[in-house]
């Protein structure tokens, strides 16, 4: 057993659906989150600054003595996790690996879309899981840069306009490509799983990477002998580079109801700075 906690980090708000769905799948574990406010977005990011944001981040996670990390970001997941890895020496689960491996379990015909911000995209790394897995897949993979700002900014209902245009512009092609299976391979895009549902109806099969990648998670702490000791209840502590105040509004949202969290505004570059409460 081990009641240390797991670090979670993601540029924005989106990480929290992995949180949320870590909460669920392990509640008695201890969650640190960390979102990257004051950067955010990294999807519009040349690799580089993508691979110093994510190791700047995961040292901060750090000071935590964490047992494990999970990066829910798809960005930072498809641009930086070697990096991570080479870096640090702790089990660090990407959050591509497991949506790779539930949209191989769920395809039928085969036909595989993905969508994620430019970076994740241009990466090429879900193709190229995919292509491991499923050597016959047929991929189809779009940039949606406009949604992390949309959901950022708390727009998410299936009924708001502006949403409903952005998403048929970009999933037309893959419902034209007959996708039957849809990575949403961005952890902000589970918050626009409804309206995603509603453009693309009930052929398609959604991927959230948050859920998949706590499954495996919940699995493999288990089986290293990581996992704190069963009927103790976890926390939720979360930590932003900027605005707490809004985060927390927002966060709220995103987490529901049954999940309380702390939020403090915090400067990952002070190892003294002490931390102001959001
Ligand atoms: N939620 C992140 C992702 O999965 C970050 C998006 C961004 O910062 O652009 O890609």
């Amino acid at each position: 057993m081990d009641n240390r906690p797991i670090g979670i980090f993601d540029s924005g708000l989106g990480g929290l659906t992995a949180v949320k769905e870590t909460v669920r799948r392990l509640p008695g574990e201890n969650i640190i989150f960390f979102g990257d406010t004051g950067r955010v977005p990294y999807g519009t990011r040349s690799a580089p600054t993508i691979i110093r944001y994510a190791l700047e981040d995961m040292r901060f996670l750090k000071r935590f003595d964490i047992k494990a990390a999970v990066v829910a970001c798809g960005t930072v997941s498809t641009t930086a996790l070697p990096q991570l890895r080479e870096n640090f020496s702790l089990p660090i689960y990407g959050v591509t690996e497991a949506a790779v491996a539930a949209a191989v379990r769920e395809t039928r015909s085969g036909r595989i879309g993905v969508i994620g911000t430019n970076a994740s995209i241009r990466s090429g790394t879900y193709e190229r899981l995919l292509r491991q897995r499923l050597p016959d897949a047929a991929v189809i993979s779009r940039p949606c840069p406009l949604l992390v700002p949309l959901v950022e900014d708390g727009r998410f209902d299936p009924e708001d306009p502006v949403v409903r245009l952005l998403l048929c512009e970009y999933l037309t092609p893959i419902l034209e490509f007959g996708a039957d299976t849809l990575i949403l391979g961005c952890t902000h895009y589970p918050l626009l799983r409804a309206a995603v549902s509603a453009v693309c109806g009930n052929g398609v099969t959604l991927i959230d990477p948050g859920r998949e990648t706590a499954e495996v998670l919940a699995r493999e702490l288990a089986a290293d002998g990581l996992a704190a000791d069963p009927g103790r209840r976890g926390s939720v502590s979360c930590y932003v580079s900027d605005d707490a105040q809004s985060f927390s509004r927002f966060g709220g949202m995103f987490l529901g109801a049954d999940i309380t969290a702390t939020v403090s505004l915090c400067d990952i570059f002070d190892e003294t700075a002490a931390k102001h409460e959001g």
